[in-house]
């Protein structure tokens, strides 16, 4: 039998849980974090729960458990439902209350859900790379946080599957922003771009991983915006994410990329991040 991490309680996972006045459902009001688990191990997990603690202060939630208490919650849920190559998935909306826009009494706890599920590494794309689109950059401004409002996001992503894309680049104007799940990656040059971490792009802890090991291979790495235009004419593209890692980037809109093929550099790189996750 599978489980599920609700509140502070491991149950069946076809136990009914999610109430029709929950404020995650109704208003997309909680934050939440997916982290990767390779060889049975989470990945990175201190630096999701950071994030996903940051994020609920953010939306000025506080939660009534430290990072501690949670981390050891999600160890024991992956006991119970074990998984190999796969994800956590956790989320913590504002809690159980009449249906009202402002925030709940102080007596209302939020609530918290976390499953783990088997996902595939996406190895075929890792070596073919993908298609993309631009599209104009609709979201709200505070991109940083991982909230559960994920429309701009889902709307984005759709785009792309209509064109029979993987992923769109967004854009505010001329300057690229990050995609709709994905940081977005160029390379001009020989030298790494990628938009700074402020109010318009989730901070990716791939990204940071990613900025990080072009330091230690001696690839120069800038985090600056860089615009549409400068995108097109790059040598190489790269997305990243939890699930997607370093996802070469082979074409946006009509626009071949390199030669169609994934960079040099972005392999380099792919290689690099394979040796870190084994
Ligand atoms: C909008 C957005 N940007 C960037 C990322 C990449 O973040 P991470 O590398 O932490 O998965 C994600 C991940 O889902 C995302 O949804």
């Amino acid at each position: 039998m599978r489980y599920i991490l609700f509140n502070d309680q491991l149950v069946p996972r076809d136990t009914p849980t999610i109430d029709i006045e929950d404020r995650g459902y109704q208003f997309g009001d909680g934050v939440y974090e997916v982290i990767r688990v390779y060889q049975g191990k989470p990945f990175m997990m201190h630096e999701h729960l950071v994030r996903l603690y940051r994020s609920a202060a953010e939306i000025r939630l506080s939660l009534p458990y430290s990072m501690e208490e949670l981390q050891t919650k999600l160890e024991e849920l992956k006991q119970k439902s074990p998984v190999e190559d796969g994800m956590i998935y956790i989320q913590i909306s504002r809690g159980v209350a009449p249906r009202n826009h402002g925030f709940p009494a102080s007596t209302v706890s939020p609530q918290l859900v976390a499953y783990t599920r088997e996902m595939k590494r996406p190895q075929a794309l890792f070596q073919s790379g993908v298609k993309t689109i631009l599209l104009e950059d609709i979201r709200w401004l505070r991109c940083d946080i991982k909230s559960l409002n994920l429309l701009g996001n889902v709307l984005a992503k759709q785009a792309a599957a209509d064109q029979n894309c993987y992923e769109s680049i967004l854009h505010r104007g001329e300057l690229v922003t990050e995609g709709s799940a994905t940081n977005v990656f160029m390379i001009h040059k020989g030298t790494v771009y990628t938009h700074p971490a402020s109010n318009l792009i989730l901070n990716g802890i791939t990204r940071t991983q990613v900025i990080q090991l072009c330091q230690e291979k001696g690839i120069e790495a800038k985090e600056e915006a860089f615009t549409v235009e400068q995108l097109l004419a790059a040598d190489e593209i790269f997305i990243t994410s939890t699930t997607n890692e370093i996802m070469p980037v082979i074409q946006v809109n009509d626009n071949v990329i390199g030669q169609g093929k994934p960079g040099l550099l972005t392999i380099q790189l792919q290689e690099a991040f394979e040796q870190m996750i084994n």
